[in-house]
């Protein structure tokens, strides 16, 4: 495990061939595990960062419980494959405190999950601005079950010419259908038991679509009717929007996201699919 900047700069200047690269904050599960093997598998290098990225966190979230074991995901990440894990602490990351440069990723950010997280996506590109600059990968391997981030972060590389290639793996699921998520052990077992209703909606609307449906609003009502039906979570968002820009979508005559947020008492799980026309 490597802690510093610095330290991690001198081993990498000692790799000879492709670097692959995954970012992480930890309390890895088969999710992230599936990135790391495919980064393994392409390349001569694999790093993988865990860091809890304070500035991605809103005032009201759970930076402080967000769940850690770096004992554990060392094993974990050691199984995969994994020969360098960057374990930096903030001062290392941030030794300034929180960094007055920002990346606004317009457009992009502000939909979605970014509608009640602001500033959330800012910290994201911010961090991983850093680590690439850090790191500097051939690739770097992003989860498809973060939407939203995947496209926050292929805009900034291209706009910013980052010289890194994005590798999105598909999300990985419990057999129930439920996308891993670190903050799936918050849920209590009622709310685990209904949480797979998330997943069941969004194929409903995928066979809805393949079938020919082609009205977005009438897509988004049916997801919504079944998790309000199968569920006591609230709603945050359910949306179908265009792949290209993540902008709202009248008729599903594109490629498109179909994304969504919702409130469980204990955790806030997204989840989404893409629709190919
Ligand atoms: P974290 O939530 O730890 O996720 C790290 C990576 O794992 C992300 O690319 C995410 O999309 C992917 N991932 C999470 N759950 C997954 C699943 N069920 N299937 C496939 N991939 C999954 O995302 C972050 O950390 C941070 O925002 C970060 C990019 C590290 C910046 O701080």
């Amino acid at each position: 495990m490597i802690r510093t900047i610095r330290g991690l700069r001198q081993y990498l200047a000692k790799v000879n061939g492709s670097v692959g690269f995954v970012p992480t904050m930890g309390y890895l599960h088969e999710g992230h595990l599936s990135l790391m093997r495919r980064a393994v598998k392409d390349n001569d290098c694999c790093v993988v960062s865990i860091f809890v990225n304070p500035i991605q966190f809103g005032p009201s979230e759970d930076l402080s419980k967000y769940p850690r074991d770096i004992a554990r995901d060392t094993r974990l990440a050691r199984s995969a494959g994994v020969k360098v894990l960057f374990f930096p602490g903030e001062n290392e990351m941030y030794p300034e405190g929180d960094p007055l440069t920002g990346i606004e990723v317009e457009g992009v950010s502000q939909g979605l999950c970014g509608a009640s997280r602001p500033g959330h996506f800012l910290g994201v590109a911010v961090v991983v601005a850093k680590l690439l600059n850090i790191v500097q990968p051939r690739v770097m391997y992003l989860g498809q079950k973060d939407a939203q981030q995947v496209a926050v972060l292929r805009m900034m590389v291209s706009d910013l010419n980052f010289p890194v290639k994005i590798f999105v793996c598909p999300t990985v699921r419990e057999p129930d259908g439920l996308a891993l998520s670190s903050r799936n052990k918050y849920l209590s077992a009622d709310e685990r038991r209904q949480a797979p209703a998330l997943y069941r909606a969004l194929k409903l609307a995928r066979e809805k679509m393949a079938a020919g449906e082609s009205d977005a609003a009438k897509i988004i009502s049916l997801i919504k009717k079944l998790i309000l039906d199968e569920t006591n979570a609230s709603i945050n968002y359910v949306s179908c929007v265009s792949l290209k820009d993540l902008k709202d979508v009248r008729r599903i005559n594109e490629d498109v996201l179909v994304a969504l947020s919702v409130g469980f008492k204990s955790a806030r799980l997204i989840d989404n699919i893409i629709f190919k026309v």
